[in-house]
């Protein structure tokens, strides 16, 4: 087993393991491992590592509690509420129609997983089961550099700030925005700090994603253009890692403490399928 890190030297952030032989996943010692890189790399790809469904849910339940989908099994191309679909693949099994206007979806928009949710995605586990020839990278950036990046009189400024995040902000981004009285009164909003500290690395971190509406307690205009100012900040390329995918791939990331999003792929001729996990914080 070795661990590779990735991206700029000196930056802790993002790493591959190579060697890891799929029986290892259910030792203690594997557990530990990947906690550890996950405190410190964030975003930690496992290469070579095939798993079929039953696997990968036994991989993450060692994490903590596995999050269920919510939405009605006929918008859901698996029966399995735990596993989430990732790619260009539809409902029936076929590939999404490109010039469908749901085709690019959220997804594409900078955000950490779940975050319009009371108990947002901690850990994310995604497995490459189909892939392209030339796979789109997913992206990542690194709320924790973002944040020491910051002057200190900002950082007093925001540490005690908290940001309401809504599920229905994060779709009006992708041009949904016909929403029923009913599906709004199941997508209360929620809020969370807009500063963390890692529990196990002590660093602390920017936490935003799509969902971020607005500053509780501020003018809505006000909390916009302070969030929309922070995205851009987290968002420079110094912050950035590039994930290139290889078949086989797993990647699992610490959401608590990055944003990632997709990077375009449209075709009729090839499979992207991966299938999404996410372990949720603790109550
Ligand atoms: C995800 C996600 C990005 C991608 O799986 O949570 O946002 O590249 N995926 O598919
Ligand atoms: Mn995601």
């Amino acid at each position: 087993m070795l661990i590779e890190p990735l991206g700029h030297p000196g930056r802790e952030f993002g790493a591959v393991i190579h060697d890891l032989r799929p029986e290892e996943l259910r030792t203690e010692a594997t557990i530990a491992m990947l906690n550890d890189a996950l405190a410190r790399y964030a975003v930690v790809g496992v290469q070579g590592m095939p798993l079929d469904d039953e696997a990968q849910l036994a991989l993450a339940d060692r994490f903590g509690p596995i999050h269920q989908s919510i939405l009605d099994a006929s918008r859901r191309r698996l029966a399995d509420r735990r596993l989430n679909d990732v790619g260009n693949i539809d409902v029936k099994g076929n590939l999404k129609d490109a010039t469908a206007p749901a085709y690019g979806d959220s997804n594409l928009l900078w955000h950490s997983d779940l975050t319009f949710l009371a108990r947002p995605a901690r850990i994310t586990l995604l497995s490459a089961r189909a892939l392209p020839p030339e796979p789109p990278p997913t992206e990542y950036v690194d709320m924790r550099a973002a944040w020491d990046a910051l002057p200190s009189d900002r950082k007093a400024l925001l540490a005690s700030l908290e940001v309401e995040h809504s599920v229905l902000v994060q779709r009006a981004k992708c041009g949904f925005t016909d929403f029923t009285d009913e599906e709004r009164r199941q997508a209360p909003a929620v809020r969370h700090a807009l500063v963390r500290q890692h529990p196990v690395s002590g660093r602390r971190s920017l936490y935003l994603s799509s969902s971020a509406s607005h500053i509780v307690g501020w003018p809505l205009d006000q909390g916009r253009t302070l969030i929309e100012e922070l995205l851009e900040h987290a968002t420079q390329p110094a912050f950035l890692l590039s994930y290139a995918w290889h078949a086989n791939d797993l990647l699992l990331w610490d959401n608590s403490v990055t944003m990632h999003r997709a990077t375009p792929f449209e075709s009729t001729e090839h499979r992207r399928e991966l299938r999404w996990t996410a372990v949720v914080e603790a109550a």
